[in-house]
């Protein structure tokens, strides 16, 4: 079932604690061997919503991040404790295939980074990967992709060009045609626009807005005015815990906690 986030009894008001999250985390804790990069994170993400995750720089905003489809499993002597579950699932259990959860659970990242090949097996990527062969259904399946993140009318006449001839704004648009081609259900966003200049911006702004119907998603931002934009709720980090956690509105207009208002007001950070 999808909710409307901003539509309950009390206007752009919602528990953080939700019945049926998509992305839930109990006591967790990440370290890079004896770094910690974040501490006793406990958090809900509905399903359908757009949930931003702000702070000062080193607090664990993009350690969370990766977290949620076991990026950085890749770096080594890292360790977890606490639970994170994705649809109900624990990720961090032994039996998960990561393949599974990163197709599950897609991201995007800070600059674009296509892959040096066309813009048609850019997002024919992970179809292939998943066993689609078909010429008819990859066609299919790049197009809904390129739809879904408003870039087809601008490619579709020239899909077999080289994906790293595409401007910044339309790379970025193609890496997020990349992430939905294999249908995930969340999709992670590491600072997606700051190698962007505004109008490609609005652009993925307004992108987010529209995916949010039938994607769930988290992105890190170090834009007060995009996390106040695009988002229903917001995280407010800081050394690596979770401070404030809320609808975006009430971080924004009168936060709880007096470090979140200072980080806001731009008092430090
Ligand atoms: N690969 C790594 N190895 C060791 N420590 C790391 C690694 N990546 C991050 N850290 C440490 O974990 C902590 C959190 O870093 P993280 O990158 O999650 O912060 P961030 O909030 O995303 O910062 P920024 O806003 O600058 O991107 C920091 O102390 C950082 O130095
Ligand atoms: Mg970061």
């Amino acid at each position: 079932m999808k909710m409307n986030l901003r539509n309950e009894t009390a206007p752009n008001r919602q528990t953080p604690q939700c019945a049926c999250p998509i992305i839930s985390s109990k006591d967790f804790h990440f370290y890079y061997g004896a770094t910690m990069g974040v501490k006793n994170i406990t958090m809900n993400v509905n399903p359908c919503s757009v949930t931003a995750i702000i702070g000062p720089s080193g607090c664990g905003k993009s350690t969370f991040l990766r977290s949620i489809n076991r990026m950085n499993d890749l770096i080594p002597n890292i360790r977890t404790e606490g639970k994170l579950c994705v649809d109900g699932q624990d990720i961090y259990d032994k039996r998960v295939n990561l393949v599974n959860l990163r197709q599950q659970v897609g991201m995007v990242f800070q600059k674009p980074n296509p892959f040096p090949k066309s813009i048609f097996d850019n997002v024919a990527y992970g179809p292939r990967l998943q066993g689609i062969t078909k010429r008819a259904d990859l066609d299919e399946v790049v197009e809904q992709g390129l739809k879904a993140s408003v870039l087809w009318e601008e490619v579709k006449d020239n899909l077999r060009k080289s994906a790293l001839a595409l401007s910044g704004g339309q790379q970025q648009r193609l890496c997020i045609a990349r992430a939905l081609a294999t249908r995930p259900r969340v999709l992670l966003m590491d600072e997606p626009c700051s190698a962007l200049d505004p109008l490609a911006t609005s652009k993925i702004e307004d992108l987010i807005t529209q995916l949010k119907n039938d994607y769930t998603i988290v992105i890190v931002t170090h834009n007060m005015q995009q996390a106040a934009r695009v988002s229903d709720m917001t995280a407010f980090f800081c050394l690596g815990e979770l401070i404030e956690y809320d609808v975006t509105s009430k971080i924004f207009e009168n936060p709880s906690n007096k470090k979140t208002e200072d980080y806001i007001t731009g008092r430090f950070g």
